[in-house]
């Protein structure tokens, strides 16, 4: 049995990354180097894809840079309330079509949001190890994204992502404060099935 991290018991023995990770509210306004963010987004890079497809694209801010409020305003008011503290923001896309191996044209991928969402897994995970934090949201406006963000046909917006150090929960409304915990899962049998699915 691993030990508890961030107040989080796990099942099973797992690496501490995984349960280090969370998604705090809480931001110091540090900014985040771009040779940091280089970093986090290299975990990405080796994210498992349909055909090796590799089919995530981030448009990035850094903090105090003239893109920041750009992507800041793509936010709904509650992430921007906590998020205008992060040190860095992305706005995460996925190509919809791939071309696959031996063909010549491109069509429709089934697993371009799954994919995404692993390499988005492994961006969280990275950030974790580095010192950073990674805060996903899907609150924001994935329409205005695709415009503003000039992303041609063929995208989807999946997430928006704040990466910052993490502060003390005081700087935080109180509101947010009480919701500043890392959180619990459900047990592995609440979700893995032998054989058969149990609903
Ligand atoms: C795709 C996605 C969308 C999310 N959207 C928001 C959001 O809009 N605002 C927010 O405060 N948190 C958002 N979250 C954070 C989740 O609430 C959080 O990941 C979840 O409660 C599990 O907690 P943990 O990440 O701290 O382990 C989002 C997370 C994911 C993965």
């Amino acid at each position: 049995m691993s030990s508890t991290i961030n107040g989080r018991t796990p099942e099973h023995s797992v690496a501490p990354l995984f349960l280090e990770r969370w998604s705090p509210r809480a931001f110091t306004g540090e900014a985040l180097p771009e040779a940091e963010l280089m970093k986090i987004l290299e975990a990405a890079r080796w994210a498992p894809s349909a055909y090796n497809a590799q089919p995530w694209r981030f448009v990035y801010a850094l903090r105090d840079t003239p893109a920041w409020p750009r992507l800041l305003s793509l936010l709904n008011q509650h992430n921007q309330s906590w998020a205008k503290e992060a040190g860095a923001l992305l706005i995460l896309f996925s190509k919809t079509t791939l071309v696959p191996p031996g063909a010549d044209r491109a069509v429709p991928s089934a697993c371009h949001s799954f994919d995404t969402g692993a390499a988005w897994g492994y961006l969280a995970l990275e950030a974790t190890r580095l010192g950073w934090h990674a805060h996903a949201m899907a609150g924001f406006d994935k329409a205005r994204a695709i415009e503003d963000l000039a992303v041609p046909e063929g995208y989807m917006a999946e997430a928006a992502i704040a990466l910052g150090r993490q502060a003390d929960k005081s700087v935080l409304p109180e509101a947010l404060q009480t919701r500043e915990v890392p959180s619990g899962r459900t047990p592995v049998s609440g979700f893995a099935f032998a054989g058969k699915f149990k609903d």
